[in-house]
């Protein structure tokens, strides 16, 4: 598995990127409800499970002193990277976390060999793309269809 690990002395406590550890996935789930990124009809459990079990995708997790600050669920379809469930926890938030967490989805992509990485945001959440633009990200003219499966 491979690891992405960086640190910093932009918040007050050394902060670690690594993939996200089994005993923080508990953490990483209820980090998600609380950032209003669950929806009924996805089981988050089963997602981050999914991605840490695929050979094509991992959860990233912004981690200090083993408490979870972050995450950012990034995989690849052997064209594209998405980024899922990017969320910092709300007293850790405007501190750089969700910058660094991008730029570790951005280099897991690249050492993947995919040459860009995507993200889509749901309707309601616009303010977040001053964030995301920020970052360098620009809205492109797509339309994304989907049709479930299960
Ligand atoms: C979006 C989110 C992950 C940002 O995390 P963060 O750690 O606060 O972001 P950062 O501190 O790294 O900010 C990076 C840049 O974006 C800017 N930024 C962050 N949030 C912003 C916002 N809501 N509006 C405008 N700019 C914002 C910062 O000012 C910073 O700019 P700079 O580095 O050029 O000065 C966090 O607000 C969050 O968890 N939101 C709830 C979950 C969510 O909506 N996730 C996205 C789903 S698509």
């Amino acid at each position: 598995m491979r690891t992405h690990r960086a640190t910093t002395g932009s918040t007050a406590l050394p902060v670690d990127i690594v993939e996200l550890p089994e005993p923080l996935f508990d953490a990483a789930v209820r980090l998600w409800h609380d950032s209003g990124l669950t929806r009924p009809w996805n089981d988050p459990d089963e997602d981050l499970r999914r991605a840490v079990r695929s050979a094509g995708s991992t959860v990233l997790a912004c981690v200090a002193e083993g408490q979870l600050l972050g995450t950012a669920m990034v995989g690849h379809d052997g064209h594209r990277a998405w980024v899922y469930y990017v969320a910092v926890r709300q007293d850790q938030r405007r501190r750089g976390l969700g910058r660094r967490l991008m730029s570790a989805c951005a280099d897991w992509a690249a050492g993947c060999g995919v040459p860009k990485v995507q993200l889509m945001v749901r309707t309601g959440n616009e303010p977040v793309l001053a964030f995301y633009e920020r970052l360098g990200f620009q809205t492109e003219q797509v339309v994304v269809l989907g049709r479930r499966l299960l």
